[in-house]
This record gives structure tokens, C-alpha cells and sequence, in this order.
């Protein structure tokens, strides 16, 4: 078998034009326009560029972005005061904190700080309890990017045994408590796990997040699963390869993610997403306290 490609980058397009219009229909109605505060603390190249991607994004799309670029020894004091302000901002709708941030900096605090409604990223405990509880509002990007992948290829992964590899909170918890949701019989993966090899190979469908390239060897991947590979790694030659050896593991499954092109433009599509929907929200609960 010779997978099927999912092209992350059309479906993160078609993602972010639905987004504009949806925008642009406020933005008729006389509604306020969606506001995203991006919060970069230090010089990290990759976050950087993340960050400026995201911007773009948000142009395009016509969301107002604020960029708020801290240097590299801002206090978790300061840290907080600006979450607060951003917080209290009617124009800010949704607040992403990069990370890493720098070591000296706690990043748990901070992510707690930033109201629920506002958590466009779904790394509040709340929002992540509202997700493990079967009743998701803002969830993390990057998972809710790869189940509007699987939507968009008419994939359906109800009852699939499926292997989460990569445990982090930012993709690996939130996508088994995805997958869950979407009815998957759901393995998680991490450092203590005895014999991956054994996981991988029972997967119908496969989520690759760990970081390190060739990770999962192409010959364990079972004929016919679903490969979604989250890695992105940089060759030394330069080239990008992500965490599942491609070329052995494509010839294996009936789909697969490429990198770059696959999962990655999805993280930045979802944000757009969800800062849409945290503006819709937002109204909602002005009128809700608004009195008549
Ligand atoms: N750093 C790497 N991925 C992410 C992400 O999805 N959100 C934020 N805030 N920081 C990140």
C-alpha cells in the first residue's frame, strides 16, 4: 500500500478562509473584530518565528493582533501585571503566551492567570478539565488541528485502537483526550514506556509527538493505519524531517501526514479558529451582563 497524503497546508487554508469570512461577517454585522494578544518573552529564534507567523495569520484573516514582545529578563512579576491588563482588556478576546519561556520564569502561574474564556491555546486547567469531561470550549490547537484533519479527509476514527507517542501537555495529553472523545480505544506513550515498538505497531491510527527525528521506525507501522507525524526536526543539512521515518512507514500506510506541510500548518489555523469563537463568546457573556 502507498498512503494517501494529507495536505494540511490546503485544509489549514480552506481552515483560515472560513475564519476571514467569518470575520468579515462581523465585521458587517457591526461587531467588534476578533482581538488576539500575543505575549513573546526573551529572544527564542523558533518562538520568534512562530510568533510571527502567527501575526501574519491574523492579518490575513483580519483579526486584530497585539504584539507584546518582553525582554529576556522580564519578572514573573511583570508577567503577571500584563496578563492582568490583558485580562481586563475589552479589545483582547484571546491571549497566547509563547513558550518555552526563560528558565527563570514559572510558566504554570502565568497560563492559570489568563481568564478561561480568553485561553485561546486550552492549556488552562479548566479548559483541559472541560475537554477530559467531554464538554471541550477552547482546546489546544494542535490536537483540535489534527482531528480537523482526519474530519477533512473524511477519515473515521470511532472504535480505532489508536497510540498516542509523546506525553506533553501541550500536544500529547490534550490529543488522547481527543481521541477519546472521538471514540478511539486510546494507548499513550512516554519515556517509561517499555516496548513502544509493540504500541506502534497495534495502531490503527498513530500520533507522533516527541521531537526526535526517525523515533518510530517505518516497518512498525501497521498496513493500513493512519500516521499523523508532529515532529518537526531540522537535519543537519538543513532539511526537515519529522518523527516517523517517512519514506519505509508511507509505503505501509494507507495515510500519512508530510513534513513540513502536514500537522504544523494546522497549530496556527486552530488558533484563528478558536479566537473566533472566544470572541463569539466574549459578546455573549457582554450581553449576558449587560443590563436591558
Ligand atoms: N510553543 C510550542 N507550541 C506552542 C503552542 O501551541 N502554543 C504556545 N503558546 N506556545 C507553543
Amino acid at each position: 500500500m502507498t498512503a494517501r497524503l494529507i495536505d494540511g497546508k490546503a485544509i489549514a487554508a480552506q481552515v483560515r478562509e472560513q475564519v476571514a469570512r467569518q470575520v468579515e461577517v462581523r465585521r458587517r454585522e457591526g461587531k467588534r473584530i476578533p482581538g488576539l494578544a500575543v505575549v513573546l518573552v526573551g529572544d527564542d529564534p523558533a518562538s520568534h518565528v512562530y510568533v510571527s507567523n502567527k501575526h501574519r495569520a491574523c492579518d490575513q484573516a483580519g483579526i486584530l493582533s497585539f504584539q507584546h514582545a518582553l525582554p529576556s529578563d522580564t519578572s514573573q512579576q511583570a508577567l503577571e501585571q500584563l496578563i492582568d491588563e490583558l485580562n481586563d482588556d475589552p479589545s483582547v478576546d484571546g491571549i497566547l503566551l509563547q513558550l518555552p519561556l526563560p528558565a527563570h520564569l514559572d510558566s504554570r502561574p502565568i497560563l492559570e492567570r489568563i481568564l478561561p474564556h480568553k485561553d485561546v491555546d486550552g492549556f488552562h486547567p479548566y479548559n483541559l478539565g472541560r475537554l477530559a469531561q467531554r464538554l471541550p470550549v477552547l482546546r489546544p490547537c494542535t490536537p483540535k488541528g489534527i482531528m480537523t484533519l482526519l474530519q477533512a479527509s473524511g477519515l473515521k476514527v470511532r472504535g480505532l485502537d489508536a497510540t498516542v507517542v509523546g506525553a506533553s501537555n501541550i500536544v500529547g495529553r490534550p490529543m488522547a483526550l481527543e481521541l477519546m472523545l472521538a471514540g478511539c480505544t486510546t494507548t499513550v506513550c512516554h519515556r517509561f514506556t517499555r516496548d513502544l515498538e509493540a504500541h506502534v505497531r497495534r495502531a490503527e491510527l498513530l500520533v507522533v509527538a516527541v521531537g526526535k527525528p526517525g523515533l518510530v521506525k517505518g516497518e512498525w507501522v501497521r498496513d493500513g493505519a493512519i500516521v499523523i507525524d508532529v515532529g518537526i526536526n531540522r537535519e543537519e543539512e538543513g532539511r526537515l524531517v519529522g518523527d516517523v521515518e517517512y519514506a519505509p512507514a508511507a509505503e505501509r500506510a494507507a495515510w500519512i501526514t508530510p513534513v513540513p506541510g502536514g500537522v504544523g500548518p494546522m497549530t496556527v489555523a486552530s488558533l484563528l479558529e478558536n479566537t473566533l469563537y472566544a470572541a463569539e463568546r466574549h459578546d455573549a457573556m457582554e450581553l449576558e451582563i449587560t443590563p436591558s
